[in-house]
């Protein structure tokens, strides 16, 4: 048993190398990267997960907050890794998994990040959090701030999804809606926070821990296979947090010596956002916004993420991709993926589903490799992207005979 609840170390900038004390509060590198946490992983090679709670607590080794009475939780974590076999038959990936981010507080897997980056902004004694959001990670934050004890101020676009407002205020939540994009919401977000001294912002990869409430989906899918990790891995990219999570947990894990062979990272977004898959194919380093971002998949309507070339260079490390698929497609993936296997996934990890017949039809995509998607969401939480078509019927009247 290793002895430390946490071994953080230190915070380190994956772009110029700086090195930064991560017992106060930090918000991103003099030269604009976001910062990573890192561990003493020696320390933390005994962490033995088997047997404890079924939370991403289990890994609390990796995790940054420094003592279990300082965590706040919903519960989050151990969400359900789902063969598909109906499905994968049906596509020609007859090894496919989904891992399941509906079934966290909240409904999305910003619960992950959440969960983590409150708990430890509230240990180094922050008052308020303030954040643009895409709906998603605003309502969670609000939550786990609530939980905490802590304030929230919040921007989000007016076509977030709706309900993801009506978190935020019952929360408690000092909230915005913006007439434009996240990017515009997150300039609001910053001039605010001039006369707001106590309030932290924790917009995507402008705080160093969000990231690693995120990478324990790696380390869940990891475990939860028998220490197997998949050959391929689909993740919605939006502002790329969770797939660079999932790297750091993967290269972690390595080097705990927790056996994991090489996953390929697949980065997929929408036609109509495609900053990432546009600089995959050019072979930059970073984005470039698109003009007038626009899809049904929200979250993942992130025009220029922060974090871009760490998305970059995971999808090169990995030997992996970047596809990019209509919302026709998202939608029709979805509602196959529901009557197939019953499960309903948000439009965003319909992405992924819809991507996957493309890598298939590429070849890049083998059918005898083990395929992961992950679901960042409930489909419940949008109840508007299926379209219902159906009779009503008088309360006197009868049900036609069968087709
Ligand atoms: C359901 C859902 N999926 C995916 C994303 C994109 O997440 P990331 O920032 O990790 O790329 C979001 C972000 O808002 C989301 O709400
Ligand atoms: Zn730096």
């Amino acid at each position: 048993m290793t002895e430390r609840y946490s071994t953080l170390s230190h915070l380190e900038c994956p772009k110029c190398g700086a090195r930064l004390d991560a017992t106060v509060v930090q918000g991103t590198c003099d030269c604009g990267s976001p910062l990573l946490a890192r561990y003493d992983l020696d320390a933390a090679r005994g962490m033995s997960p088997a047997g404890r709670a079924p939370t991403l607590w289990r890994y609390h080794e990796v995790l940054p907050v420094s003592a279990e009475s300082a965590v706040v939780s919903l519960g989050e974590g151990m969400t359900p890794l789902l063969p598909l076999p109906v499905h994968g038959k049906r596509i020609g990936v007859p090894d496919l998994w989904m891992k399941d981010e509906g079934l966290v507080p909240t409904g999305s897997f910003k619960a992950r990040g959440a969960a983590v980056g409150v708990s430890r902004a509230a240990e180094l004694g922050v008052r308020g959090i303030a954040m643009p959001t895409n709906g998603n990670a605003g309502a969670a934050w609000a939550l786990y701030a609530a939980r905490a004890g802590l304030r929230s101020l919040i921007a989000m676009p007016v076509d977030a999804p709706v309900i993801t407002r009506a978190e935020c205020v019952a929360a408690g939540a000092e909230l915005y809606l913006v007439d434009g994009l996240i990017s515009h919401a997150g300039a609001l977000i910053r001039k605010a926070l001039a006369s707001r001294p106590d309030y932290q912002d924790v917009s995507t990869l402008k705080e160093p821990y969000r990231i690693e409430g995120k990478k324990t989906m790696g380390y869940e899918i990891v475990e939860q296979s028998g220490r197997r990790a998949p050959d391929v891995l689909l993740y919605p990219t939006g502002g790329g947090v969770g797939l660079i999570g999932i790297h750091k947990a993967l290269d972690e894990m390595r080097e705990l010596g927790w056996l994991t062979p090489e996953t390929r990272l697949v980065a997929v977004q929408a036609e109509g956002c495609r900053p990432i898959v546009d600089a995959w194919e050019a072979g930059a380093a970073e984005s470039v916004a698109p003009a007038a971002p626009t899809t049904i998949a929200f979250g993942i309507n992130v025009p220029k993420p922060l974090g871009d070339f760490l998305i970059l260079r995971a999808l090169a490390e990995t030997e992996g991709t970047a596809v990019a698929v209509t919302d026709e497609e998202l939608l029709a993936a979805q509602r196959e993926l529901a009557a197939d296997e019953g499960a309903f996934v948000c439009p965003e990890g319909a992405a992924c589903f819809a991507a996957l017949i493309r890598l298939r039809e590429s070849g890049w995509l083998r059918g005898d490799e083990r395929v992961v998607v992950l679901n960042t969401g409930s489909g419940v939480k949008y109840p508007d992207t299926v379209r219902v078509d159906v009779p009503t019927i008088s309360a006197d009247g009868a049900l036609p005979d069968p087709a």
